[in-house]
Order: structure tokens, then C-alpha cells, then sequence
């Protein structure tokens, strides 16, 4: 049997399979007995937890690192190249449920429904109305990342009558207008959907300028990852009025979050689950042990990252 290691759990459907399939090590295991790193040929993660540097260095006959989500910005693929691993990630399977997840959030910031909840809860519409909300119909939205999430999140909010625009890398000549500077796109939004990979090449893109463009009439939703946005310029925006409210479904250092957030009556905070759909995480589990089947059985991955992006 392959010696698989193992970082964060899964579903038990997922660990069942994972069990009849392969010998499996968790990151205690290791710990307790670090003899078993020389014989780990596979390495399971998920999209959120990454993998170490250090943790891949201490796996001489590591093979395969697959993991349990789109992003692979906690992956280190340069090393893994080097060593010829081969790195599979989830891609598709889950672009359905972030971007429900993105407009729902979005409307619910719009027309404040966590707070309405409460309202009824606490009998205070006995009292008086619920305060007026903001339409998302009429609204411009800027989407930072058009891949295929992002394209998936344009489609759905296209019906409720917003004007699109996006920001990337490249134009990619679709429907909506392409706008190469993100400051510009924010000072031409109402709303800035965020859903670009993370990693170095993005990380605190969304800063104190791009927010301050974006103004005090402005809203920000994150559903990509916390490093896209500089949490700290972000906090003290809020602070000072300088946007409407944000929508986070991502943060720093999860599941530690800055509890300054916790503060701010006009955030919605949710705990990273974009992807978290029954139907979409057995898709995923599908997807990821597929990969690893393939792998084995054939010495070819099913979704190799560098063909995917977010
Ligand atoms: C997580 C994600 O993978 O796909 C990604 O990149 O961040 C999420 O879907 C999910 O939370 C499983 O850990």
C-alpha cells in the first residue's frame, strides 16, 4: 500500500476512501514518528491549508501533492517542479458554489439580512421599520479576476441588471469592458468583486488606494483569498467611512480574524465557504481522489495545476 500523508481532515466519506485506498499518515503521526516521512510517496491538503516548504523537504519519495481545492497559492510548486512532483488541485467543480456564495453575499450586504434577521428575532419591528437597503439592480460591478470563477460570478449578477467591467492580467476581449488599471476600475464601481488567485503576484492589491477609489459609496467583496486585500488599510477604511461595507468570505491568518472586523455593522463576515456545498465538496473529494487513482494507475493526473487557473 502508498503511504499517504495527510494535512487537515476530510469529510468521512472522503477519509473512508482515502483508508481503503492508501495507508494513511496525519501530520501527528509524523510527528510522533518521523521515521514514516522517508516512505511517503502522496500528500493530501486542502485549497486553504496549503502545504509547508519544509514539510515537502522532509518527503524524499513524495510523488504527488493533491489537494482539496482550486487555489494553490499554499503550494510550493517551484519546489515541487524541481522535484518533479506533480501538484493536482480541483478546478470547475466548485465555480458554481463561489459564485453563489458571492452574490449572495452581495445582496445580503445590500439589503442587510443578517441584520433584518435579528430585527424580527428581537420584536423590535413592533417598534418601527427595518432601515431602507440598497438596490444591487443599476449597480457597476468591477470584477478583479476574470477567470473562471469570475466569469461564473459575471453571468449570474448579469441578470439583476448591473453594468460589468473587469481587471486582470490580459483582455480577454468578452463581453464585458476590460479595464487594465484596478484603480481606475475602482473608481468606476459601486461594487468590487474580488476573485483573483492569491499568492505573491496579488497580495495586497486591494490597498488604502484602490479603497479609497472605490469611496465612501462603495462596496468590497472578497471571495478569492485574505492576502488580495491589506486588511489593515481595509480596517481603518471602515473606520473612517471611506467605503459602504464589505462582504469578507476570506481573511488573514484564518481562522484567527482580526476581531477589529467584528466591530463594523456594515461587513458581512462568513467563514471561508465558497466552495462549501454538500454537492460541491463531493465533487471535489470525486475530483481529488480521482486524481490520485489516475496517478497511480496510469502516471497521469487528471488536473494537473499549470493547466488550471483559479
Ligand atoms: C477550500 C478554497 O479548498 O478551493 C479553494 O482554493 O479555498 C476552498 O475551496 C476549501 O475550504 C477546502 O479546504
Amino acid at each position: 500500500m502508498i503511504d499517504l500523508l495527510q494535512i487537515g481532515g476530510f469529510p468521512r466519506e472522503v477519509q473512508a476512501e482515502l483508508d481503503a485506498g492508501f495507508r494513511c499518515i496525519s501530520s501527528d503521526d509524523l510527528e510522533r514518528e518521523p521515521h514514516r516521512a522517508a516512505g511517503v510517496r502522496a500528500l493530501v491538503t486542502r485549497g486553504n491549508l496549503g502545504v509547508p516548504a519544509a514539510l515537502v523537504e522532509r518527503l524524499p519519495a513524495l510523488e504527488i501533492i493533491a489537494s482539496f481545492g482550486v487555489g494553490y497559492d499554499g503550494i510550493p510548486l517551484e519546489l515541487a517542479a524541481r522535484r518533479g512532483i506533480v501538484v493536482t488541485n480541483t478546478p470547475d467543480v466548485l465555480n458554481a458554489a463561489v459564485a453563489e456564495l458571492c452574490v449572495g453575499a452581495l445582496l445580503s450586504l445590500l439589503r442587510r439580512l443578517p441584520h433584518a434577521d435579528r430585527f424580527v428575532r428581537a420584536g423590535r419591528w413592533r417598534e418601527g421599520h427595518f432601515p431602507l437597503g440598497g438596490s444591487l439592480a443599476g449597480k457597476r460591478v468591477g470584477v478583479v479576476g476574470m477567470g473562471r470563477i469570475g466569469k461564473d460570478i459575471a453571468r449570474r449578477l448579469e441578470p439583476f441588471g448591473v453594468t460589468l467591467a473587469y481587471h486582470g492580467r490580459t483582455d480577454q476581449g468578452l463581453a464585458w469592458r476590460y479595464e487594465p488599471d484596478l484603480l481606475a476600475l475602482a473608481q468606476d464601481s459601486d461594487v468590487l468583486v474580488v476573485v483573483a488567485p492569491g499568492g505573491p503576484a496579488t497580495a495586497r492589491m486591494i490597498d488604502a488606494r484602490v479603497l479609497a477609489a472605490l469611496g465612501p459609496q462603495g462596496y468590497l467583496v472578497n471571495v478569492a483569498r485574505g492576502s488580495l486585500v491589506d486588511q489593515a488599510a481595509l480596517i481603518e477604511a471602515l473606520q473612517a467611512g471611506r467605503i459602504a461595507g464589505a462582504a469578507l468570505d476570506v481573511f488573514d491568518d484564518e481562522p484567527h480574524v482580526d476581531e477589529r472586523l467584528f466591530g463594523f455593522e456594515n461587513l458581512l463576515l462568513t467563514p471561508h465557504v465558497g466552495s462549501a456545498t454538500i454537492e460541491t465538496r463531493a465533487a471535489m473529494a470525486r475530483l481529488m481522489l480521482d486524481n490520485l487513482r489516475a496517478y497511480f494507475g496510469t502516471g497521469k493526473a487528471l488536473t494537473p495545476v499549470g493547466a488550471a487557473t483559479v
